[in-house]
């Protein structure tokens, strides 16, 4: 409580005379008590965000008594609402970045420093042993983002360490908003030439252009994942790591247009080992938000089918028998 009153205080005096800027900031300090919930440091975190948790931030220079007003770098801003809502929403800034950051202008050394890995944290740690850490890593050193730029590539670059959150295992979320979730990771260098050249001299790649031969391809891209095509699949890992050359991605309609769809061991995985236990594997796959065109022939559908029909003739006869029968 002690926090909340002294941020308000600051939040009040930091703010200009006037009314707007007064509701303004008292808006900021309900939002920052609500962040309080999860997290220790909010107040702490309010030094750094003060400039990158907004657009434009403020230069003052005390003893000239002037300040001038500057813009943030997109790239270097950070959403409140996506950091207080990721994997690491408990954390300070200071627990992954340099106290040194606390000063500004931040020095040159500090740029160049090395960031932890997940691995730092996670690896052989009991607590985190259903995601597979270590054999994450090791598909990810056998990758092609790692091999064409061994210095750069980390796995940051996929896992935005301000919004990271994790979909796939979200009951509450849908497949449909996973396969977004997952893809716009992918589109974030893949549609973005700015990001994407900072780790490559490659020419941009139209990727409309390059999946020209996939029909239907936005009715795609929103129902699988780029993943599914273009990593191979392992037992242990629920979301696949080891993205490969083109030359091996999947073209074949047959792998997810049958009954042995590869869907199945990947994008519907977690669904499947969740539900197997409740609802039973068949009944898991059909119940849920699966249907895939031709991937799914099995007994309980067909013999519904069957049923149907049988009851439909059925029907159609009674009523023939019926009519024959009143017509006298
Ligand atoms: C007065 C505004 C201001 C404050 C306060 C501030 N920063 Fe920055 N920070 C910037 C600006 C502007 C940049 C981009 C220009 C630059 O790199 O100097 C930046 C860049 C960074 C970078 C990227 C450096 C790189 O690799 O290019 C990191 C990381 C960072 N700040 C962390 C922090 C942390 C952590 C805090 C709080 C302890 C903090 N900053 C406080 C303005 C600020
Ligand atoms: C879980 C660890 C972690 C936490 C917590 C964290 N950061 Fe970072 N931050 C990183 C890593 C790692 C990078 C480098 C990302 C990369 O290499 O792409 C980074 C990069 C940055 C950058 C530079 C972004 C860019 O793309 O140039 C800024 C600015 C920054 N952090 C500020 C902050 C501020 C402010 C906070 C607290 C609100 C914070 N960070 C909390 C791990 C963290
Ligand atoms: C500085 C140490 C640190 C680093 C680096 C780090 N993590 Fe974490 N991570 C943690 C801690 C601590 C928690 C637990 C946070 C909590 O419960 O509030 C956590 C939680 C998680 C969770 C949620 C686990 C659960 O069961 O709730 C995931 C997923 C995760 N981290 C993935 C990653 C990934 C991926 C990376 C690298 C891109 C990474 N972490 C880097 C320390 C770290
Ligand atoms: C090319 C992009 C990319 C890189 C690089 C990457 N990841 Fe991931 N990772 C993803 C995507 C996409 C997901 C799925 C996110 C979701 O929907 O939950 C994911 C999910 C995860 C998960 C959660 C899996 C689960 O079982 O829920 C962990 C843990 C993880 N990654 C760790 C790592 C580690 C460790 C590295 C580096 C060694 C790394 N990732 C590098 C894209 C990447
Ligand atoms: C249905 C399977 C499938 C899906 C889904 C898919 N791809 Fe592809 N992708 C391929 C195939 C096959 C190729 C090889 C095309 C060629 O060589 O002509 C390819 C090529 C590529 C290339 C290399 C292009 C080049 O010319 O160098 C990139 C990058 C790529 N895909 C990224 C993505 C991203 C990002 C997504 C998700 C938005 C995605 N793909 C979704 C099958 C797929
Ligand atoms: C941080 C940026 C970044 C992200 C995020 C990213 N990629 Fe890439 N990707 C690259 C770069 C850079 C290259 C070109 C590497 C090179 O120089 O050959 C590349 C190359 C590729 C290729 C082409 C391989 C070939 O044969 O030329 C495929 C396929 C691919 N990425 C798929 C993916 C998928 C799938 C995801 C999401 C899981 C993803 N990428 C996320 C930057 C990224
Ligand atoms: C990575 C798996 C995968 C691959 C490979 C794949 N598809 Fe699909 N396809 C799907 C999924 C999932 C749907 C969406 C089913 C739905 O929601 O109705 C779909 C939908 C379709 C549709 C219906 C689109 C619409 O308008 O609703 C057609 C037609 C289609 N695919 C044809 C093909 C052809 C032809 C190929 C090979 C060139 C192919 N697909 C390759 C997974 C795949």
């Amino acid at each position: 409580m002690k926090k909340v009153l002294i941020l308000l205080n600051v939040l009040l005096i930091a703010s200009s005379a006037t009314l707007s800027a007064q509701s303004d900031s008292a808006k900021k300090a309900e939002a920052l008590v609500i962040y309080m919930e999860v997290n220790d440091y909010v107040v702490e975190n309010e030094a750094c965000l003060r400039c990158h948790g907004e657009s434009k931030y403020i230069l003052k220079d005390e003893s000239m008594e002037r300040e001038i007003t500057q813009s943030m770098c997109r790239d270097k801003i950070i959403e409140r609402d996506d950091y207080y809502s990721m994997v690491h929403k408990s954390f300070a800034c200071l627990d992954c970045h340099s106290y040194d950051y606390e000063v500004f202008p931040h020095a040159y050394e500090l740029r160049l420093e090395p960031t932890f890995t997940c691995l730092d944290c996670h690896g052989y740690d009991e607590d985190y042993a259903q995601y597979h850490f270590e054999d994450i890593e090791v598909e990810f050193q056998e990758s092609i983002h790692m091999s064409a730029n061994p210095d750069n590539f980390t796995c940051w670059k996929c896992h935005d360490p301000h919004s990271y959150r994790t979909f796939v295992r979200d009951d509450e979320k849908s497949v449909t908003e996973a396969i977004a979730y997952n893809n716009d990771i992918c589109l974030s260098c893949h549609s973005d030439f700015s990001r994407f050249e900072l780790l490559t001299d490659k020419d941009e790649i139209d990727l409309l252009d390059t999946h020209s031969w996939l029909p239907n391809q936005a009715a795609h891209f929103r129902s699988v994942r780029c993943i599914e095509c273009h990593t191979s699949l392992s037992d242990s890992v629920l979301v696949a790591h080891h993205v490969q050359t083109k030359d091996l991605a999947v073209r074949n309609c047959i792998e997810c247009h049958s009954s042995s769809s590869i869907l199945m061991g990947s994008l519907y995985k977690h669904q499947a080992i969740e539900s197997r236990g409740k609802l039973g594997f068949v009944n898991a796959v059909i119940l849920n938000e699966a249907y895939v065109i031709g991937a799914n022939r099995n007994k309980v559908l067909s013999f519904a089918g069957v049923m149907i029909f049988l009851l439909t003739l059925g029907g159609i006869s009674v009523h023939i028998v019926a009519r024959i029968i009143f017509k006298k």
